[in-house]
């Protein structure tokens, strides 16, 4: 008799199968480099990287003795295959690697990673100035709380119900503009270690703001006054030289 599989049983072995795999969130700036876990254990395993959404793609492969790796030239398997690691790296990040990446270990998937490519709007702030990082969201219906996050970790907390503002002294954001959707982040005074990447995260992190993300890059006072230095510098060059043309000019007369 032919063994049947149960349409149940099977969603189940599926689910089992499931568990086993690692599914991975990544976030990444684009044009920058990112690199994807994999491990694959055994001897010369046979190891396969695709991106399946939005559209199939095969990425890199690894496998076969002696070692041999295919794969496009933003793409390669990184991680010390010796040691069963099939990392993946992307050099530099690209607007249409968005999607989800399955590594595959001798047909079996170990490993997936939904990618989001984010494109930062860029804020620049001399030191010691007052900033605000623009970040704007629909707070019309009930928005359990307002999230500020630089480079992943929390800086600012805001819970509507309570008008409550958890967050470091310098961090500020308008109660008022919140009634208006006007979420920014007020930073009074910027310090040069406020530089990073920050993003705004509406009720439970489940919504982004408007711009997506900020890129904060705080110019130092120090490397300002340099600079102006070196400007005053070449205008007392300059100068020197003309009087010297100058005055070979007028002896020849
Ligand atoms: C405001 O409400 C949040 C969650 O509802 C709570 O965690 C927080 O402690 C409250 N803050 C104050 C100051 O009551
Ligand atoms: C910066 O912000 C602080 C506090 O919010 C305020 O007292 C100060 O006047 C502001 N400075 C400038 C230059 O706007």
């Amino acid at each position: 008799m032919k063994p049947v599989l149960n349409p149940d049983m099977a969603v189940m072995v599926y689910l089992l199968m499931e568990q086993c795999q690692a599914f991975i969130f990544r976030e990444s700036m684009v044009n920058k480099p990112l690199t994807l876990p994999c491990s694959c254990s055994g001897h010369c395993p046979e190891v396969q990287w695709i991106r399946f959404i939005p559209k199939r793609a095969d990425v890199a492969q690894s496998g076969m003795c002696p070692k041999q790796q295919h794969s496009q030239s933003r793409y390669s398997v990184s991680g010390d295959t010796s040691r069963g690691d099939f990392s993946l790296t992307i050099s530099s990040v690209a607007y249409n690697d968005a999607g989800s990446y399955m590594c595959s270990c001798n047909g079996q998937s170990v490993t997936e990673v939904k990618l989001k490519v984010i494109v930062p709007t860029f804020v620049k702030a001399l030191e010691g100035e007052n900033v605000t990082l623009p970040c704007y969201g629909d707070t019309r219906y009930d928005v359990k709380d307002i999230k500020w996050m630089k480079d992943g970790h929390r800086v600012l907390l805001y819970t509507p119900a309570n008008r409550s503002v958890t967050t470091e002294s310098r961090f500020t954001m308008s109660v008022e503009g919140f009634l208006d959707g006007d979420l920014s982040l007020h930073i009074s005074p910027v310090h040069p270690s406020d530089a990073g990447l920050y993003q705004c995260l509406i009720h439970d992190e489940s919504q982004d703001g408007e711009p997506g993300a900020v890129l904060l890059k705080v110019e130092g006072l120090q490397q300002f006054t340099t600079n102006n230095n070196a400007q005053v510098s070449v205008l007392h060059v300059l100068l020197g030289l003309f009087i010297i043309i100058y005055i070979v000019l007028e002896s020849r007369d």
